[in-house]
């Protein structure tokens, strides 16, 4: 990427900055008949059991699973953060680079903000991540090379890109929510923009071996987001009685549907720059159902 696009993104960033405080309504309050994410993202949309809930167990499904969203990006965002911090070190502080990742930083904070005080105003109570989560996301943070971080951060902002798409065109849904993913899903464009034009540098120099690591990163990386949204306690929450069964259907049911809505933007990257190949390709078909 070059330098005078990167000052691009640093002047809008500067001169158009959108404030999580004034951008969100956040006095609006929401109505008996909003919902709280598009019904195509829940896990149970699609299934016989999601016709036998109530409007209110439905709007309860996606307020719990928006919550889940939410706090996902704001776990992940905030390790992120100690990446860049500590990558942005390294840098000459004058560069294009470094002035444009203190910018990410700086929107990456206020994101994470505005999704804690949208979980508060949603009243969500957050399963927090599992052991193996935890662990993963601590262990990359700080011994993954820094093109492999961007790798798998670039995978999650295309993720985050594709629920803000669904949810901010979307008029049933709560408008503060809606506010909160148009927001991100303007700053977050820039950031993947940003990031794309690093990886063309490292991707361009990358033989085969390369690729295929970098392909299973990003790989890893959805597969763990996705597995972060779905969990059986929402259903407990419900008051659905078979919590147990329908988990294992959910969790079937919202894999077919996130292979068919949300991977398109990613597969389209990856292939760019020759990330399916034969060492990649079933790993892609197994874990995520993608057609690759
Ligand atoms: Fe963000
Ligand atoms: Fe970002």
């Amino acid at each position: 990427m070059q330098a005078e696009e990167i000052e691009r993104l640093i002047k809008i960033s500067k001169e158009r900055p959108l404030m999580p405080e004034t951008y969100v309504p956040w006095a609006e309050l929401a109505t008996p008949e909003d919902l709280y994410l598009p019904e195509v993202l829940t896990s149970l949309q699609g299934l016989p059991i999601y016709d036998t809930l109530t409007p209110l167990q439905k709007a309860d499904l996606g307020r719990h699973e928006v919550v889940q969203v939410l706090y996902s990006y704001g776990w992940g965002e905030a390790l992120f953060c100690v990446f860049m911090a500590k990558f942005a070190l390294e840098l000459p502080p004058e560069s294009p680079e470094h002035r444009f990742l203190i910018r990410e930083i700086i929107e990456e904070y206020r994101h994470q903000e505005m999704f804690a005080q949208a979980i508060a105003q949603l009243n969500g109570k957050p399963l927090t991540q599992t052991t193996a989560h935890r662990l993963s996301g601590k262990i990359s943070t700080n011994l993954l090379p820094a093109d492999y971080l961007f790798m798998g951060s670039v995978a999650v902002e295309l993720i985050t890109d594709k629920y803000g798409n669904y949810a901010r065109r979307a008029p049933e849904i709560y408008v503060v929510l809606r506010k909160v993913f148009e927001l991100h899903n303007i700053e977050e464009g820039r950031h993947i923009h940003f990031t794309k034009g690093l990886l063309e540098r490292y991707t361009a120099k990358a033989g085969f071996i390369k690729k295929s690591a970098y392909s299973f990163v990003i790989l890893i990386n959805i597969h763990f987001v996705r597995t972060m949204y779905v969990r059986k306690e929402i259903y407990e929450r419900l008051g659905i009685t078979n919590a147990d069964a329908v988990f294992k259907e959910a969790k079937q049911n919202f894999h077919k549907k996130f292979s068919q809505n949300c991977l398109g933007d990613i597969i389209k990257f990856v292939d760019s720059w020759g990330g399916f190949n034969f060492a990649t390709r079933w790993a892609w078909r197994l874990l995520l159902g993608a057609k690759v």
